[in-house]
């Protein structure tokens, strides 16, 4: 009953010509792809330009993040109001990119989630362990944490519009890519915190994708697996064939 979600996050890469044939390049490639939903998170000062490329075609629009306050002084963010304006129905929250590089905390990652929904957005909620956690057996319960964080205040109603993207931080743009089975296990561990958190048919609606060095190549396996839901891509997601390789593993 899930659709199966491929998400390219483009990260700070691109530019104004490039994206716009990336995005065009990718909706021109996915018209018989059936059962996926397609989509594109360019950087905030392209995504005007690529929602003019992609307007009529079957691949959504994204932003990479926004701020949790509706307007005013903040100086270099975005609120969720323009990104509505622009035509983005998703956004991307807490990419451990902003975590552990920019200092974004639990606690904001939850204001923009709550935000983005609250304005009709769906937000892409991202949660993963680093490698160091990893080896010290902290996988769930880091997890858990960022999970239980972003969900405060999200209602029944509203959970299925959000998706969760499990990018364990080791992964991500190293080519050391999770074994399926290693996804697999924090995916069904994150769709029982769901179940405990709310019911099993909510927690059976929310599409958790997973992130980190998926490929044509290892898609498949990753995507085969009962609750892998779709990827959020990075390298790969910035070439048109490489991306439409791994939404192909998923139909
Ligand atoms: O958000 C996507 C991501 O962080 C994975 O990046 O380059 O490993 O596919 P990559």
């Amino acid at each position: 009953m899930r659709r199966y979600l491929i998400a390219g996050n483009w990260k700070m890469n691109t530019d104004r010509s490039t994206g716009v044939a990336l995005a065009t390049a990718i909706a021109e490639q996915a018209t018989d792809l059936k059962d996926v939903d397609l989509l594109v998170c360019p950087p905030s000062v392209y995504l005007a330009p690529v929602a003019q490329a992609l307007a009529g075609k079957a691949v959504a629009l994204g932003a990479q993040n926004m701020y949790f306050e509706d307007n005013g002084a903040f100086t270099g963010e975005l609120s969720a109001a323009m990104l509505n304006d622009v035509g983005a129905e998703y956004v991307i929250l807490g990419h451990s990119e902003r975590r552990h590089v920019l200092g974004e905390t639990d606690q904001e990652v939850n204001k923009k989630t709550l935000k983005a929904l609250e304005a009709g957005i769906a937000p892409i909620v991202c949660v993963g362990e680093k490698l160091e956690e990893r080896e010290a057996g902290e996988t769930a319960a880091v997890n858990r944490r960022q999970f239980e964080a972003a969900f405060e205040g999200v209602t029944p109603e509203q959970v299925p519009s959000v998706v969760i993207a499990y990018e364990p931080v080791w992964a991500i743009g190293t080519g050391k890519v999770a074994t399926p089975e290693q996804a697999e296990e924090v995916h069904a561990d994150l769709r029982q915190l769901l179940t405990d958190r709310y019911n099993a048919e909510i927690a059976g609606q929310v599409r958790i994708l997973y992130g980190g060095s998926m490929k044509p190549g290892n898609a498949a396996e990753l995507l085969s697996q009962p609750n892998v839901d779709g990827g959020l891509i990075g390298g790969a997601a910035l070439k048109a064939e490489d991306f439409i390789g791994i939404a192909k593993a998923a139909g």
